[in-house]
C-alpha cells in the first residue's frame, strides 16, 4: 500500500515537529489533538519554524505550501482514512492506551501504527491493539525538524515488513532510521536519560554549578548543550518519567532519579515549557 496520509495523533512538541516534517516531504497529514487552542498553538510554532528554514533556503517549496497539507483537527475520527499513523500523545501508558484502542477500531486493517513514545514498551502498546505485527516504535528527536535520528524499535510481534515499511518512510522523511531492540529506553534514552541524571546529582551535590557543568559537557566533550540546558529542552518531568521507566524496568539502582529532579518537577519547574527550570526562560 503506498503511503500519502499520515495522521499525527498529539500536537504536543514531537507531534507538532513530526507533522511539520511529514508535510514538508510532501505528505498529506492529518494532525489531531483534543484541544482546539494546543491545536492553533502547534500550527503557530510550524508557521515560525517553516519561516525560519525557508529564510535560510532549507525548504524546497513555499512554507504554505507546505502548511496547506496540514489538516489540522480535534476529532480523532477524522484520522481514520489514514494510510499511515504516528501516535505522539502524552508520555502515559493510560492516555496511549485510551488514543490506541480507538485508532485500532477505526484504521484499515491493513494500516501500521508507529509510536514516537520515548520509553513505554513497544511490545506492552502493541499488545493494545488488534494489530501487533504492524505495530512499531518510531521515535523521533527534539527538535524534530533539525534532528536526523529516528529510532525505529520492533515489538516482539513487528513484522519484518512493517519494520521495511516503517525504514522507507523515516528515509522519506529526511531521517537517519537506526534499529533497536525492546528494552527499557531502547538506545537513545538508555544512555542519555542516566547522563542527565547524573548531572542533576552533580549539580546536587555541589560538584559544579549549573554552567559549569554545562561548560564542561559543551567544550569537554563537544556535546552541542550541556546535559542541564537539554534537561530543560525535553522537559524534566519528561526526563523523570523516563529514569522511572528504567529504574523499574531493570531494578538497577543505577537508574535511581536524582532527588533534585524529583524536587524540580513537583515545583513544577519543567524547563523551557514552564520558563523555569535549571535556567530561567521567563523572557
Ligand atoms: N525549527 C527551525 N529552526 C530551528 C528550530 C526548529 N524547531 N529549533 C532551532 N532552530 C534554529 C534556531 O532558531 C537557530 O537559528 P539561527 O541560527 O538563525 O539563530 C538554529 O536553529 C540553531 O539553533 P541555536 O543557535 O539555538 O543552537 P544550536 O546551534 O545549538 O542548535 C540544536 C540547536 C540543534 C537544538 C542543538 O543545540 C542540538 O543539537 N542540541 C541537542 C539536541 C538533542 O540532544 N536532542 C535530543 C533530545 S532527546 C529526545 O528528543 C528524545 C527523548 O525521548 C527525550
Amino acid at each position: 500500500m503506498e503511503i500519502k496520509k499520515i495522521a499525527v495523533i498529539g500536537a504536543g512538541t514531537m507531534g507538532t515537529g513530526i507533522a511539520q516534517v511529514a508535510a514538508t516531504s510532501g505528505f498529506d497529514v492529518i494532525l489531531n489533538e483534543v484541544d482546539e487552542n494546543s491545536l492553533q498553538r502547534s500550527l503557530k510554532i510550524m508557521d515560525k519554524s517553516l519561516s525560519k528554514l525557508q529564510e535560510k533556503g532549507r525548504l524546497s517549496e513555499d512554507k504554505d505550501v507546505v502548511l496547506a497539507r496540514i489538516a489540522a483537527t480535534t476529532k480523532l475520527e477524522d484520522c481514520a482514512g489514514a494510510d499511515f499513523v504516528v501516535e505522539a500523545v502524552f508520555e502515559s501508558f493510560d492516555v496511549k492506551k485510551d488514543v490506541l484502542v480507538k485508532l485500532d477500531q477505526m484504521l484499515r486493517p491493513e494500516v501500521i501504527i508507529g509510536s514516537n513514545t520515548s520509553s513505554i514498551s513497544i511490545t506492552r502498546l502493541a499488545a493494545l491493539t488488534g494489530r501487533p505485527e504492524r505495530f512499531m516504535g518510531m521515535h523521533f528527536m527534539n527538535p524534530v525538524p533539525l534532528m536526523k535520528l529516528v529510532e525505529l524499535i520492533k515489538g516482539i510481534a513487528t513484522s519484518q515488513e512493517a519494520y521495511d515499511v516503517v525504514k522507507g518512510l523515516a528515509e522519506k522523511m529526511g531521517k537517519v532510521p537506526v534499529e533497536a531492540n525492546d528494552y527499557p529506553g531502547f538506545i537513545a534514552n538508555r544512555i542519555l536519560i542516566p547522563m542527565i541524571n547524573e548531572a542533576v546529582c552533580a549539580l546536587m551535590e555541589g560538584v559544579g554549578t549549573v554552567e559549569a557543568i554545562d561548560e564542561v559537557m559543551k567544550l569537554g566533550m563537544n556535546h552541542p548543550m550541556g546535559p542541564l540546558a537539554l534537561a530543560d529542552l525535553i522537559g524534566l518531568d519528561v526526563v523523570l518519567f523516563i529514569i522511572e521507566v528504567l529504574y523499574d524496568g531493570f531494578k538497577d539502582p543505577k537508574y535511581r532519579p536524582c532527588p533534585l529532579l524529583r524536587k524540580m518537577v513537583d515545583a513544577g519547574y519543567l524547563g523551557r515549557k514552564s520558563g523555569k527550570g535549571f535556567y530561567d526562560y521567563s523572557n
